[in-house]
């Protein structure tokens, strides 16, 4: 098998680097909502997080990793539920955890891209009725305030992770049994954000309400949020469908950050749409251990697509990977999703950076089956290994950059 070839030089100043999530690595997150869905018996999570990767305590580690590999940059999230476990009263010693974890990436020169809310929340948040809850933005705000001394030193802040799933998510966790999570809109397949749903517009509320918020108290932040992409494609007659499908799933959340200093986009795979929704009846395709389709073209796509919607709001690869337990597929994939992103570069697409998800091995909502990291972790010791993609991608970091414009 001959080694994919390197992806030409990126602009200087464009970051290369890795994303976690608070939940996903830290373990032992037991205010949020998450914990107590992992420990319900619901039949959504096969297995509960527990200790995760430890990041918690073992995020010296993460950092030193991230420096070594080469990688600039380095996004993780703040655990809104370990800041503030029982309404209004702030965790002063987390809000300092928080602050060693800038700092650690300050003084190893990684550029910290922080993410406050990356799909979960306080369980007492979530039982006051969540992001439907009058007070859900000024409960938020209270959230984002604490941070204000930490967040100094930041230079990106992403507000709120995928909005689009997280509101496909609620539908889920506020289910009940027999309930219809298909209800309330009007595309056939798997469920999507209703149009201007209940979650959708606290989201949105929250989003803009905490970006002020940002922009007032630290002028130099750029303040956007993520939104997923599906690389929506259709076959002949789902064109309509698939337009809409698009709106819905994306166009609703991308159009809120045209305003913003950037947009976080995100891709793993792509979507077919037909008459009757998502088309996946082809028993050759070619899918990873989420079950998602290996279609690496995808972050080509997605850059694209959000550049339709966005206009010039500059572009930032939030999250980018697959899950696999053949390193070299990883390597492979991610060479590819890389060169359709400059492809979309040359073409004038203003995209700043690119965050592989993920750094590490990670509790994929429900299960540690779907391995995405660049680097696994013993379960015992949870000592760090880097795989060769970890290495592939740092070496890609290293390479020399293309001289700024004149
Ligand atoms: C999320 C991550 C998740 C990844 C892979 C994104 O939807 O932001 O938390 O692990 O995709 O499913």
């Amino acid at each position: 098998m001959t080694a994919p070839a390197a992806p030409a030089p990126f602009p200087s100043g464009f970051l290369i680097g890795a994303s976690t999530a608070a939940h996903q690595i830290e373990g032992n997150n037991t205010a949020s909502d998450w914990w107590s869905l992992e420990n319900s018996g619901s039949a959504l999570v096969k297995e509960p997080s527990l200790d995760a990767a430890d990041s918690l305590h073992r995020w010296p580690d993460d950092l030193d990793l991230v420096a070594e590999l080469g990688f600039d940059s380095y996004r993780f999230s703040i655990e809104w539920a370990r800041i503030e476990p029982v309404p209004g009263r702030i965790s002063a010693a987390m809000v300092q955890h928080y602050g060693r974890i800038i700092e650690g990436c300050r003084v190893r020169g990684i550029e910290p891209v922080v993410t406050l809310h990356h799909f979960t929340v306080p369980r007492w948040f979530q039982a006051a009725g969540s992001w439907t809850a009058d007070d859900a933005t000024e409960r938020f705000l209270r959230y984002v305030d604490a941070l204000r001394a930490i967040l100094e030193p930041v230079r990106w802040a992403v507000t709120i992770n995928e909005p689009n799933i997280a509101a496909v998510m609620s539908r889920f966790s506020t289910a009940r049994k027999g309930d219809d999570v298909d209800a309330g809109h009007d595309l056939p397949g798997v469920p999507l954000p209703a149009p201007h749903g209940a979650t959708t517009a606290g989201f949105i509320e929250a989003h803009h309400a905490a970006t002020d918020l940002l922009h007032e108290q630290h002028p130099e932040m750029k303040v956007g949020w993520t939104v997923a992409s599906q690389a929506i494609g259709s076959i002949p007659g789902g064109e309509d469908v698939a337009a809409r499908w698009f709106d819905q799933v994306e166009g609703q959340f991308l159009r809120e950050s045209t305003g913003d200093d950037f947009v976080g986009v995100q891709s793993y795979t792509r979507n077919v749409i037909g008459p009757d929704g998502a088309v996946r009846d082809d028993p050759e395709e070619d899918r990873t251990l989420t079950g998602w389709e290996y279609w690496p073209a995808a972050l080509e796509q997605a850059v694209r697509d959000a550049r339709r919607v966005v206009g010039d709001v500059p572009i930032l690869v939030t999250e980018n990977g697959i899950a696999t337990d053949d390193d070299e597929r990883r390597i492979d994939y991610t060479s590819a999703a890389l060169a359709g992103l400059q492809r979309a570069m040359a073409d004038g697409i203003d995209v700043r950076g690119y965050l592989h998800w993920s750094l590490l091995d990670n509790y994929e909502w429900g299960s540690y089956r779907p391995t995405f990291g660049l680097a696994s972790w013993d379960p015992a010791t949870f000592d760090r290994t880097a795989k060769p993609s970890a290495r592939w991608l740092g070496a890609v970091a290293r390479s020399p950059r293309l001289d700024p414009s004149p």
